[in-house]
């Protein structure tokens, strides 16, 4: 049987970055994708000083239609064969949708629905052979309409839908299926996003190392949903008990404040 690894996507930065860390430190061979490769092959140094093996690194693009085609030959090359898939590339870009960059936007969907898709299923035998899961990175964003972050708060509620429906699909496969939902989490993705304002830190705000490993510890535990934070399980939780003509306005002054 081929070596088993773990594909985390996204890993150059933020929770990506936590995530190649905590499954390192519980002893699984990583496989890193993401699009710059000076912070990948910093990581990878990183990781194998702490004692662990140097990870694989695959400079890849996902808004490429033949990106996880790239990895899945990549593996097939190195004679891998992925125990675990960590679907965490994904970005926002906040505003009145229609007043946006459609062609961004477009790329949005692309890499956090279509590459997200892509490599969830296209490893689903491996995971099963290996019997080891699937973590896609959703948000708290993917339980309620998001207006002034109409397409990414979409593209979540997508993740957590399709999620949950393979966690049930594959409940006798011996495959882990998890949807990791953080609330904010201060990284890189607010100034790509375009919500500098929204760095400050708020009682929902939760860390990037806590993130992951709270979400390797619910992967690990078979959990099909894994929300970050008391706080953040609350939101998810009371946001089933309100209609959405309230929450709209009330997601619409939050995203004004952080300056749209
Ligand atoms: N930060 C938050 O508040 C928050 C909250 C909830 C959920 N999330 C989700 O958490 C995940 C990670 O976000 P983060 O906060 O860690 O943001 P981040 O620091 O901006 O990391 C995003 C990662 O995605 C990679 N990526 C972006 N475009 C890519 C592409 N075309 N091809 C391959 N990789 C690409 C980036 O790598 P390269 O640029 O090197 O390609 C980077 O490693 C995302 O799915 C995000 O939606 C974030």
């Amino acid at each position: 049987m081929p070596d088993p690894v773990t594909l985390i996507t996204g890993a150059s930065s933020g929770i990506g970055a936590e995530l190649a860390r905590v499954f390192a430190r519980n002893g699984h061979r990583l496989v890193l994708a993401a699009r710059r490769t000076d912070r990948l092959e910093a990581l990878a140094g990183e990781l194998a000083a702490n004692g662990g093996p140097r990870p694989l690194i695959l400079t890849v693009d996902l808004l490429r239609t033949d990106g996880c085609d790239a990895i899945e030959a990549a593996l097939a090359r190195e004679g891998l064969e992925t125990q675990f898939v960590v679907n965490n590339a994904g970005f926002g870009l906040a505003g009145p949708a229609a007043s946006r960059p459609r062609e961004r936007l477009l790329q949005m969907v692309d890499l956090n629905v279509r590459a997200l898709t892509d490599l969830s299923l296209r490893f689903a035998d491996a995971m099963e052979r290996q019997q080891g899961g699937l973590m896609n990175v959703a948000s708290v964003a993917g339980f309620l309409p998001g207006p002034k972050h109409a397409v990414y708060y979409a593209s979540k509620a997508f993740v957590v839908s399709f999620t949950e429906a393979l966690h049930y699909e594959w409940r006798r496969r011996q495959v882990r299926v998890t949807a990791l939902c953080p609330g904010p989490v201060p990284t890189e993705f607010q100034a790509i996003a375009d919500t500098p304002d929204g760095e400050e830190t708020t009682l929902m705000t939760t860390y990037a190392d806590r993130v992951a490993e709270e979400g390797y510890r619910g992967l690990m535990a078979g959990k099909r949903l894994v929300v970050p934070g008391f706080l953040n399980k609350l939101v998810v939780y009371g946001i089933g008990f309100v209609p959405h003509r309230l929450l709209l306005p009330i997601v619409a002054q939050r995203q004004r404040r952080k300056g749209r």
